[in-house]
């Protein structure tokens, strides 16, 4: 796949416009928002020099990265070349509905059409479509230029060489994609993040440990092993014979916390602005933006460690 299509060009397309063009892929992007396809090349251009300021530019030079992006003025123009179209459109079911009809009937018959959508079932928006089996979701997480891992997740008629030639493209730009093997609420992503923050909700709630004590437990505890390995590969390096050994050691003590957290809450408002409060109070001089931009830093400098530095397998 040569050509992609970008259509919605705000955050996540913006994102996903500097992930394809570093990779050597030529991108159109189409937004019907006014200067937004611009913006998505500004962008690129502004991102590349943030990565460039912690050593870890693109090996070519930025113009060339950035002049593979091309504004499209019509969604047209944008399929007439399209191999793999990525769809960052709001997160509206009747928009991504009312989109994809149109994106398939103008697509030409292999090109792919994945959608960006945090939580929406393909099936939602693609059902009777003349090419229903070319379309899935490929979520990303935000942003996906510093962030590679990708949910690929077909809905039940997605053709499973689509499901492989989205993958396969995923891999060649260098995200990191999990396929999912069916639709499920939440994906994967969010579903592991709501298990620890409603237990982080309602440690706070129970005034057993404040937000700092939670959000340290996670940077400085569970979170360090996190970043370069996932909750199965911790617990099987946990116990001197592995994952068994640990599940027989501990699988019964996880029963019974399991049976205590198994009490869905929502987090009233109250509990929210305490949370807030606490937040704030932990970082009185920073605004969120300039917290987002330092995230951004940190997350860069982790990425490289793992992909190119000191943290690469
Ligand atoms: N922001 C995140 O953290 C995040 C993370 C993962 C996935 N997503 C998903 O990505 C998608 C886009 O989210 P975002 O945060 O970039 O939103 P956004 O509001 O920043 O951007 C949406 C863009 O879509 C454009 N748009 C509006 N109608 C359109 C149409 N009919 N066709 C094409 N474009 C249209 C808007 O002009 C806007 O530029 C959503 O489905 C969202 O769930 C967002």
């Amino acid at each position: 796949m040569k050509h992609i299509g970008l259509v919605g060009a705000g955050v996540i397309g913006g994102s996903w416009a500097l992930v394809f063009a570093r990779a050597g892929l030529d991108v159109s992007v189409y937004d019907p928002a006014p200067g937004a396809a611009a913006k998505a090349r500004d962008f690129v251009r502004s991102a590349i020099a943030d990565l460039a300021a912690q050593g870890l530019a693109p090996k070519e030079p930025l113009d060339a990265v950035v002049a593979r992006v091309t504004p499209a003025a019509r969604l047209e123009d944008v399929l007439a070349t399209a191999d793999y179209v990525q769809e960052s459109a709001p997160e509206r079911v009747e928009v991504k509905r009312e989109l994809y009809a149109k994106l398939d009937a103008l697509a030409r018959p292999a090109t792919i059409l994945a959608s960006s959508t945090s939580g929406l079932p393909a099936s939602a928006f693609t059902q009777g479509l003349a090419g229903a089996r070319r379309c899935l979701v490929a979520h990303p997480i935000n942003p996906p230029h510093l962030i590679p891992l990708v949910e690929i997740i077909p809905s039940p008629w997605t053709d499973a060489e689509v499901v492989a030639r989205a993958t396969g493209l995923m891999r060649q730009v260098g995200q990191s994609p999990i396929r999912l093997n069916r639709e499920i609420n939440g994906f994967v992503v969010n579903r592991l993040q709501s298990a620890l923050l409603a237990e982080a909700f309602r440690l706070v709630e129970d005034g057993v440990v404040d937000v700092d004590g939670v959000d340290r437990a996670v940077s400085d505890g569970l979170g360090l092993r996190w970043s370069f390995m996932g909750p199965f590969r911790t617990i099987d390096l946990n116990a001197p014979t592995g994952v068994a050994e640990y599940c027989r050691n501990l699988g019964p003590m996880y029963h019974e916390l399991a049976k205590e957290q198994a009490d869905p809450r929502l987090w009233g408002e109250a509990l929210v602005r305490g949370v807030e409060r606490q937040l704030r109070d932990l970082n009185p001089s920073m605004t969120i933006a300039e917290q987002q931009a330092w995230r951004d830093r940190r997350l860069a400098m982790l990425v490289h460690l793992k992909k190119d530095g000191a943290l690469a397998q």
